[in-house]
């Protein structure tokens, strides 16, 4: 790590000797501790270089929304209404657009039509002068996709010439309260014509690697809470679909409602839920006598589900002052 002492004013000395000195990388103290008098010697000579450049930086916030992308068209106006929300909720502001899945990204970028990666969104903004940026997760847990997202923000912040302040905002289950909301907020994605007795699985991703996917099995405690019939099962690890379809045949249940819990009805929705594959929920459904009504349809197409995150967002947009 290189700092370069003639971008600091005068009064932050004190704050630069006190992050060589918190340092954990051990091997570099030796050489900061006999770099800093140099550099400090520089600074007093220098006075005029010591500012040059500091005074041009006037803070600039703005937000970047990111989400895990898709590679289905369809699926994309589920976005456009996260923006319209975003934009609603903070007229005026600066948003920016950044895509964590890798692949998603690659079939935009056969159409022409590019999305950055948060680490590229996060550069490109700081390149236009932002300096404070408070990035929203529009993942559904707090797993990988979202720690890879913090990571990328801690890596981006303070970097020379660099955004100076960068805050990120929980995914959409963070909290017991992010969940009870949640499950009466998934009720406004089921059309009118769900029946009294008709089941509602939600189809989540699901990550068996991933500590953060505790938060399946959590959220059936408060779907339970706000409907009985409500279920949830995930593409991988657990609840299983055989656990789901054992609650029905208990209940007896003739039709099931098949919702994604993902923020886009994308690639998992249209396949592996709703296909025509002999291994999708619709099908396995239909096996066992069971009526399968797939709703193609995500999250993020929901005005209640979509106010979870923004209450996030705002948590965020708090934090870029503390
Ligand atoms: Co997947």
């Amino acid at each position: 790590m290189l700092l370069v002492p003639s971008g600091l004013p005068a009064p932050r000395r004190g704050a630069l000797s006190r992050a060589f000195s918190r340092s954990r990388t051990l091997p570099l103290l030796a050489a900061q501790r006999l770099l800093l008098p140099l550099l400090l010697a520089l600074c007093l000579a220098l006075p005029g270089a010591a500012q040059a450049g500091h005074g041009e930086t006037s803070r600039k916030d703005g937000i970047l929304l990111v989400a895990f992308g898709t590679t289905v068209e369809e699926a994309r106006p589920a976005l456009d209404n996260i923006e319209r929300l975003v934009r609603a909720a903070h007229p005026g502001a600066e948003i920016r657009w950044a895509w964590s899945a890798r692949k998603a990204r690659a079939s935009l970028i056969k159409e022409g039509k590019p999305t950055a990666s948060p680490q590229q969104a996060l550069a490109d903004m700081a390149e236009e002068g932002f300096t404070h940026v408070a990035v929203q997760s529009f993942h559904t847990i707090t797993g990988e996709e979202f720690h890879g997202l913090l990571a990328t923000a801690q890596a981006m912040e303070g970097l020379p010439k660099g955004l100076t302040r960068i805050t990120v905002g929980l995914p959409l289950l963070a909290s017991t309260d992010d969940a009870e909301s949640l499950a009466v907020a998934l009720k406004s994605l089921l059309p009118k014509e769900r029946k009294p007795g008709d089941a509602v699985i939600f189809m989540g991703h699901g990550n068996p690697h991933h500590p953060a996917t505790l938060s399946y099995p959590a959220m059936q405690y408060y779907l339970t809470k706000a409907d009985p019939l409500f279920f949830i099962s995930v593409v991988e690890g657990s609840p299983s679909f055989d656990e789901v379809t054992a609650s029905l045949a208990a209940r007896k249940v003739r039709t099931a409602w098949l919702v994604p819990l993902m923020a886009v009805a994308g690639d998992h929705a249209r396949n592996d839920m709703a296909g025509d594959e002999p291994d999708s929920l619709a099908s396995q459904l239909r096996e066992r006598g069971i009526t399968p009504r797939p709703v193609l349809r995500g999250t993020a197409s929901a005005e209640p589900v979509v106010s979870i995150w923004l209450r996030h967002l705002d948590v965020a947009l708090k934090q870029l002052d503390q």
